[in-house]
């Protein structure tokens, strides 16, 4: 991996304000305006606040981990590349493929859920989608249209160039915060404080258990450090990016927390539309579809971060010859690899099209809670191996942080359902067969002529 020839592909143009709007971008999604809901009425109750606190705690330990090798290391590979200084090839491709799998699930199941949101605002203004559009072959229909045109759109954007993406982020991002901002007001005026009763109605255990739910909540801050090629000044800007947007939406994901719980009861937000059921039951119904714009705008930037991320991991593993490097050439205009962009949008187009939406959820987490582990780890090992490489950002009480990473992502992980374990080692092997048959024969062969010249 050549971080010369990186910087003089992609465009270095985001500053540390652009990657923290990055990471918000791509932490706030579904999870808060569903999750929350949930996580409240099934296992902890208004102690859900204490669920975020407690998953905020484990990405946290992670994002530690990810500062610190995201400015030491730097590159567009994210837990790929630091895996390859720090563990070597073989578990750099594990974690590489590991890490195609996360966001591209992840951007598939965002859009259906953008999907169902976008129908939910339409026939809110008397226009329904026949349901043969709007649904996947699995569940009675052709094709999830919407969730396909949403991604050709995202495709557009992305590959329009990294500034001009940003700046679309920016302000869906600013959207969105606007709408969590108007609802945490509406909904603090009419908090009652007889709904934190009980507060925690499932005990220490709901707690913990609600904990592993919204987890999902948290996952994107991680993308920010695959912007490391395109960021100015990437040693300062990366942890600051990462660590900033991530406090940012833990604060969010409390108050939020904290007004919805307050709001109405607990037991009615058992739905997948929890807000703005609680909107509704409160007289607000105006408010309850401003809501479903804020959860569209949500969307559309963790799906835009997440699919930047997917074509910047495929980016550096090309680079080191794991994969074919032609698809992701960076275009001279754009400077962004178009080709891959548009690869990648038919092939989340027709995961979001045509395969539903429970089948890939469960690959979402395990696949981010692998690297998280990894890259926890990376640091451990990091610190022994090359106890000299500049650190312009260390985790704090290295090895104890990484190691509570470690461990509370292991326990996550522990506790997914078995189907996700089985996508999952299904995807590990299927890569496994890939790099034995053709990524390390052709990275070698590659070394070995680029040793000859
Ligand atoms: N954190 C993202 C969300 O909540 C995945 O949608």
């Amino acid at each position: 991996m050549s971080a010369k020839e990186a910087s003089t592909e992609l465009h270095r143009c985001l500053t540390a304000w652009d990657l923290t709007l990055l990471g918000i971008g791509a932490i706030i999604g579904a999870g808060i305006f569903v999750l929350t809901g949930i996580a409240a009425a099934t296992q902890a109750g208004p102690a859900v606040i204490f669920s975020y606190i407690l998953a905020g705690l484990a990405a946290g330990f992670s994002a530690f981990a990810y500062a610190e090798l995201a400015a030491s290391i730097g590159g567009c590979g994210s837990a790929y590349g630091y895996a390859f200084v720090g563990l070597g090839q073989f578990a750099a491709w594990v974690i590489g493929w590991d890490l195609l799998l996360e966001y591209g699930t992840n951007v598939a199941t965002i859009c259906i859920g953008w999907s169902g949101y976008v129908q939910n605002i339409l026939s809110a203004f008397g226009f329904t989608l026949p349901h043969q559009l709007t649904n996947d072959p699995f569940d009675g229909g052709i094709v999830n249209l919407p969730a396909v045109i949403i991604i050709l759109l995202l495709a557009k954007v992305l590959s329009a160039g990294m500034k001009e993406s940003s700046k679309f982020n920016n302000v869906m991002v600013y959207v969105k915060l606007a709408i969590i901002g108007f609802f945490i007001v509406l909904g603090g005026m009419h908090f009652n404080a007889v709904n934190w009763h009980p507060f925690v109605p499932f005990g220490f255990q709901g707690v913990v258990n609600g904990a592993s739910l919204i987890f999902f909540a948290y996952i994107g801050f991680d993308a920010v450090s695959t912007a490391g090629d395109e960021t100015i000044n990437p040693n300062r800007s990366l942890p600051i990016g990462i660590i900033a947007s991530l406090v940012i939406c833990t604060l969010i994901y409390v108050i939020f927390a904290a007004v919805l719980t307050g709001l109405v009861h607990y037991s009615t937000l058992n739905n997948s539309a929890p807000v703005a059921t609680a909107l509704f039951q409160t007289g607000h119904p105006l408010a309850a579809e401003i809501i479903s714009l804020g959860a569209i705008a949500g969307l559309t930037t963790t799906i835009l971060a997440m699919y930047y991320g997917l074509t910047r991991v495929y980016v550096a593993m090309s680079r080191d010859h794991l994969l074919p490097k032609k698809i992701a050439a960076i275009n001279p205009r754009t400077r962004t690899p178009q080709r891959l962009i548009w690869a990648m949008a038919i092939l989340v187009s027709f995961m979001a099209g045509f395969v539903p939406i429970t089948q890939m959820a469960s690959l979402v987490n395990i696949g981010t809670l692998a690297a998280f582990i990894a890259v926890s780890a990376s640091v451990i090992i990091l610190r022994y191996t090359k106890p000299d490489m500049p650190r312009p950002f260390k985790t704090p009480f290295s090895p104890l942080i990484p190691t509570l990473g470690i461990v509370m992502c292991c326990y996550l992980m522990y506790s997914l359902p078995r189907t996700a374990w089985m996508g999952f080692w299904i995807w590990t092997l299927t890569g496994l067969v890939i790099y034995f048959s053709y990524s390390r024969l052709v990275a070698k062969k590659i070394r070995r002529t680029l040793l000859a010249i």
